[in-house]
């Protein structure tokens, strides 16, 4: 009888290692994270569904955080395309810059209201894609309007914002901002979590 390494129901330990750190971080900034654990792959799986990986170039992710939903865009992007990863917390930048060695990546430590800056000195297009899981609700108004606004002029003309919470607050704004918005929402996450594809 062979003995598997590890019973199946324990973590890798990268698994627990990011759990671990995102856990800790969560006690640190809670309302920068807004939750305990990182994304379902529930979560992840509805985020991604409208994205064109064929046509995508230019990918901007928000608050990767341990880079639950990095690694699954870097799984489906072609190999001459570019994620531009934008995190506040320096732990998850050190931790990202460590285990995601990939040449698509450009890791930025700062805050998405530096999309169009960051954009234009790495002399990339408008963004076919922009994900989005940070805390708009309990950011400053004036901060959470500069990012949304910006994030809709960096964004190419049919290019789309793909937005995750836990509260429905920001539907007004982005309802405001894009032509086009659809809502979703998904369950199976801690916390359940509203969904809005937005289109210029
Ligand atoms: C809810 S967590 C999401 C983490 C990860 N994307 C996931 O799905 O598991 C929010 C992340 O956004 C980051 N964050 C908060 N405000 C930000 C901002 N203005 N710019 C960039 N990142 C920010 C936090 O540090 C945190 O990593």
């Amino acid at each position: 009888m062979t003995v598997p390494d590890r019973p199946s129901r324990m973590l890798a330990p990268s698994r627990r290692a990011q759990l671990s750190l995102f856990a800790s971080n969560f006690f640190k900034h809670p309302r920068m994270l807004g939750s305990i654990i990182p994304s379902s792959p529930f979560l992840v799986r509805r985020l991604l569904a409208p994205v064109d990986w064929a046509r995508a170039r230019v990918v901007v992710e928000y608050g990767p955080g341990v880079g639950t939903i990095t690694r699954e865009i870097l799984a489906r992007l072609a190999p001459d395309a570019t994620l531009l990863a934008l995190e506040t917390n320096p732990e998850f930048v050190a931790y990202l810059g460590e285990s995601l060695p990939d040449p698509r990546l450009q890791l930025v430590a700062g805050s998405a209201e530096t999309i169009q800056a960051e954009l234009s000195r790495l002399g990339l297009p408008p963004a076919d894609y922009i994900l989005a899981g940070i805390p708009f609700s309990t950011m400053p108004a004036a901060c959470r309007e500069r990012i949304l606004g910006d994030s809709h002029a960096a964004l190419a003309d049919d290019g789309a914002m793909l937005i995750y919470q836990f509260s429905p607050k920001v539907g007004g704004d982005l309802r405001r901002l894009f032509s086009r918005v659809e809502k979703g929402f998904e369950p199976l996450n801690i916390l359940p979590a509203h969904l809005y594809t937005c289109r210029r």
